[in-house]
């Protein structure tokens, strides 16, 4: 029969990815708790309308890439392509307005985007974010910004940079939007197809295109920046202003305009030198104009996500800690492997790792099994150790076995093996 294969762009975690995984996922946990944030889950998926009101009816996520399938009654669903918007969906649904301890929320699971997979870009891919809501201060966005930078160098991430921009509020958009329009619509014939379309649904888009020409043709182009009114000026120099003190390196990026909708004022991307085309590994701004476009009261808010699978590719083979020791036991004859079987459950009990393999019945096999699966440590437990109340402890590395009372093996082994300094 043919076999079945995962669907394209959607990978397996093996086991041996795990170890990566934890650390990233350590640390993401492990530093926003450290800034206040609190872990919510949110569901996998939503109302699709949701996504359409939230990221925007014109971006290429709500276009073409979302992963939309009606409901037994007919009602459209989606699956989450991000995880901004199920967060503030939670937020006003349950007044988290009232609850001061949620007001700083933080994420991590899998989003999805019907991408053209290819290295770092997947279909299904695993995000770590951060959404700090309900204050205007220039020092929220320094805070998380702060979050994120100090993840990614906590990780050792070689070749970081942060690029930072702002899109002002929405009157300074209006005004830049039309200045765009028109600077964009007298080079009409060096876009693409896609930019053409975009010129009147979502010009800033325009700036964001990967295609060279349309970038040299943007290349001129009116900057945002220069269009920004006083408060919106004021709130971006103190951003930078607390960069600076914070000593986070930063670029100016008048080009970052993000590709959804929901975001105002400042917008910023992080970028790893190491990775190839799909370089961003995270990347958020204000959203100050969400709460109210899904049914809310005026809220200001700030976050980033961070991409994982493409934090776990650049991130260096070093930083992941040595497997923690554990104990093979290879209990072989009658009475050994019963003993084995007893000697296992209690060095379990005692909060040691331990295993066995069920499949071999000779301590040639025990022994080959446990050089297979790089066991550091053996209990080797025959019927002639039972008879003597002993077993012998082998380190695998040195060869060097030792005999230890079966009676006292689970507390010798606890002692040696759980201390700091395991021989
Ligand atoms: P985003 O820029 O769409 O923002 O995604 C954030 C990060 O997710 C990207 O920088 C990238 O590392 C990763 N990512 C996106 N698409 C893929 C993919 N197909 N495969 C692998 N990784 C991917 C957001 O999602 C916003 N919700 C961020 C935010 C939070 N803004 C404010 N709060």
């Amino acid at each position: 029969m043919a076999i079945i294969r995962a669907i394209k762009g959607v990978k397996d975690i093996p086991p041996s990815h795990i170890p990566k995984w934890s650390v990233a996922e350590g640390a993401a946990h492990r530093l926003a708790q450290s800034y206040g944030f609190k872990e919510i889950r949110i569901p996998i998926f939503e109302q699709t309308e949701l996504y359409v009101r939230s990221i925007g009816g014109a971006t290429d996520i709500v276009e073409k890439e979302m992963y939309t399938f009606p409901d037994r009654d007919g009602s459209l669903l989606t699956l989450r392509p991000e995880g901004t918007a199920g967060v503030v969906r939670a937020f006003i649904e349950h007044g988290f307005a009232n609850d001061p301890t949620c007001k700083k929320l933080y994420y991590i699971g899998p989003m999805f985007r019907h991408e053209r997979p290819q290295a770092g870009r997947f279909r299904q891919f695993h995000q770590f974010g951060v959404e700090m809501i309900g204050t205007t201060s220039p020092q929220a966005d320094n805070e998380v910004i702060s979050l994120l930078w100090r993840f990614f160098s906590s990780l050792q991430l070689p070749g970081l940079t942060l690029e930072i921009n702002s899109l002002g509020e929405p009157s300074d958009r209006q005004g830049y939007k039309e200045n765009l329009v028109l600077f964009l619509k007298a080079k009409l014939d060096e876009f693409c197809g896609n930019c053409r379309r975009r010129i009147d649904s979502n010009p800033l888009r325009v700036l964001d295109c990967k295609v060279p020409q349309c970038r040299t043709a943007t290349e001129e182009a009116p900057k945002l920046i220069d269009f920004l009114g006083p408060s919106s000026k004021d709130h971006f120099d103190q951003v930078l202003a607390g960069l600076d003190t914070l000593s986070i390196p930063y670029t100016l990026n008048s080009r970052l305009v993000r590709g959804l909708d929901y975001y105002s004022m400042t917008t910023f991307e992080v970028s790893c030198s190491s990775l190839g085309a799909q370089n961003a590994i995270g990347a958020g701004g204000r959203y100050d104009g969400l709460f109210q476009a899904l049914g809310g009261k005026a809220t200001p808010a700030v976050g980033f996500a961070v991409g994982l699978e493409r934090v776990l590719l650049a991130l260096p083979e070093s930083i992941i800690p040595d497997p923690k020791p554990w104990i093979f036991v290879a209990g072989f004859g009658q009475q050994g492997s019963q003993a084995g079987f007893a000697l296992l459950d209690s060095l379990r009990s005692h909060g040691m790792i331990a295993d066995t393999d069920h499949n071999a019945s000779s301590l040639k096999a025990h022994l080959r099994s446990a050089d297979r699966l790089s066991a550091p440590y053996v209990v080797i437990l025959g019927d002639d150790e039972v008879s003597q109340d002993q077993v012998i402890l082998r380190n695998m590395l040195t060869k060097q076995q030792e005999t230890i009372p079966l009676s006292q093996a689970s507390s010798r082994l606890k002692d040696r093996l759980l201390s700091p300094s395991v021989p």
